[in-house]
């Protein structure tokens, strides 16, 4: 099950995150986020564990994906499509444009946006401490 994280979800994202970014607890307040209408949580849910989790900013017309991740033993199993899916059909009307930085070396990550429509639109040099990064984009399709 996909759905909204809740604050009962902070410690389940804490954990994931922490195997995403060794300072993702240090960094994210995520009691103070929670209750900002511009972040959103979202979990991925099997047999009562957190599986996975995808946060975004949403801001005017631009949702830039901060953090996607999914257990190892959970990968190859839709469960970050669902979650881009879920997130993609819970964001505003207003929205135009999808944006995320990915490191250049992460092909899996770059197989799974391109397969949404992503396109990379510049690289971003060392935007990780010793990785360059792709600015990958996608416009919504509203007609
Ligand atoms: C990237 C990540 C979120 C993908 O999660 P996932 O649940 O395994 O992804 P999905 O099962 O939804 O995969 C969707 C598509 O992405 C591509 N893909 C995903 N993993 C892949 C892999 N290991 N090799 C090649 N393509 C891959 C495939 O096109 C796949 O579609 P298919 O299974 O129908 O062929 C997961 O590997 C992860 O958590 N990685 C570590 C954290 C990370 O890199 N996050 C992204 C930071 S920007």
């Amino acid at each position: 099950m996909i759905r909204l994280a809740t604050k009962k979800d902070m410690e389940a994202i804490y954990i994931l995150g922490v195997m995403l970014h060794e300072n993702y607890r240090k960094v994210n307040n995520l009691d103070v986020l929670m209750n900002e209408k511009h972040f959103k949580f979202f979990v991925a849910e099997e047999e009562k564990k957190i599986v996975g989790f995808l946060s975004v900013t949403e801001l005017y017309e631009t949702v830039d994906i901060n953090d996607l991740f999914v257990l190892p033993e959970y990968r190859r199993q839709h469960f970050a499509s669902r979650l881009i899916n879920y997130m993609i059909s819970d964001v505003s009307d207003s929205v135009l444009l999808f944006t995320l930085e990915v490191s250049v070396l992460n092909k899996e990550a770059i197989a799974l946006y391109r397969k949404f429509g992503f396109d990379v639109i510049c690289k971003r040099l060392l935007y990780y401490s010793n990785q360059d990064a792709y600015l990958m984009g996608l416009r919504c399709n509203k007609e």
